[in-house]
């Protein structure tokens, strides 16, 4: 295993105050999206979406790494040319999404366990051999009640572990994801209490299957209210339970967190992830950044519609997202950024 490669991967996508784009919707996932705007289902959609996403001009300059799907990793622009060459060439790192998706899980209603350790090494290798980076797989929590239970967190720890160490022999740097969902009822309190429990039994297993932890990024997510909790929190609140469930349970060793969006609103995403690095950046032992999927692009998607004649204004918009969360991670997002976005 060649250790320094992969510490200087996960220190390069947590440096100069960029993040990731998650453009990694699995096919099913993405024409959900796209059905909900009236955008056609197909693969050649999907793929001049992607071209639109990652043609950006100037998208460097605020992301550091882009993480694709099987499918996407393999296609080309409309002119030919590889989508892993067009990121490189925008100095963008590409990484990929391994997992094959959370499925339920057999004696535990309710609860999910994700798949794709089988065959995982020889894909892995693949995936290395195509210019991939770093991988992803996402594990999936959900509060409610009695759940999560004991079996689910081991389960999908473990996992999470068993895919880090595969990726980190494969040359690869492991985003280790495990989301605990927002839908519910429960307290601000209460999914502080579940995240911390996760990542500390998360943190156990990949120590346990001897992970390098300065080679891997952890994305967690950060520690909100659920959806229908009649109590919600200020932006500061949220910023201080996060960081508070992150120092209690993340190593130090870990070079950077880069949380998910999990479906919060774009403008609520930049503004928490600017709370939390203008109240902890200078004391952080980690990078705080983001990894971003609908957080960035959902606005972009919304403008595209599926027409040719919306691609430069929605890329605009999802340059100005990019901004606004490179701008969060140094603690200089103000709601006035919104107000001069195209
Ligand atoms: P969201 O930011 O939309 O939650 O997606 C992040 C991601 O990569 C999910 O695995």
């Amino acid at each position: 295993m060649n250790e320094q490669k992969l510490i200087d991967t996960a220190k390069t996508l947590v440096a100069s105050d960029k993040g990731l784009l998650a453009i990694d919707e699995s096919s099913p996932t993405c024409n959900k999206r796209f059905a909900k705007l009236e955008i056609p289902q197909t693969e050649e959609c999907r793929r001049t979406y992607r071209e639109l996403l990652i043609t950006t001009p100037g998208l460097g300059e605020f992301i550091s790494g882009v993480i694709l799907y099987d499918e996407t990793i393999r296609q080309q622009k409309k002119d030919g040319t590889p989508f892993m060459q067009v990121i490189t060439d925008a100095g963008i790192i590409p990484g990929i999404k391994v997992d094959i998706g959370a499925k339920d899980m057999a004696g535990h209603p309710g609860e999910t366990i994700t798949e794709g350790l089988d065959g995982l090494r020889d894909r892995l290798q693949e995936y290395a051999q195509m210019g991939a980076r770093f991988a992803k797989w996402r594990a999936v929590i959900t509060i409610g009640a009695d759940i999560p239970s004991q079996g689910c967190i081991e389960a999908n720890a473990q996992t999470l572990a068993r895919y880090a160490a595969l990726c980190q022999e494969a040359g690869l740097v492991p985003i280790v994801e495990p989301e605990v969902l927002m839908a519910g009822a429960h307290t601000l309190e209460q999914c502080g209490e579940v995240t911390a429990k996760v990542l500390q039994t998360v943190f156990q297993q990949l120590y346990t299957q001897r992970v390098l932890l300065e080679g891997i990024i952890l994305k967690p997510n950060m520690v909100l209210p659920g959806l229908t909790c009649p109590q919600q929190a200020s932006v500061e609140e949220v910023a201080d339970a996060t960081v508070q469930c992150l120092l209690r349970s993340v190593p130090a060793a870990v070079p950077g967190i880069a949380f998910l969006s999990g479906g919060q609103s774009a403008e609520l995403a930049s503004a928490r992830l600017n709370a939390i690095n203008l109240r902890f950046k200078a004391r952080s032992p980690w990078a705080l950044t983001f990894s971003f999927a609908r957080a960035i692009q959902q606005p972009a998607l919304e403008l595209w519609q599926g027409k040719e004649s919306n691609v430069l204004a929605a890329q605009q918009v999802l340059l100005h997202r990019a901004e606004c969360n490179g701008a969060a991670r140094q603690g200089k997002y103000t709601e006035a950024m919104e107000w001069t976005k195209v």
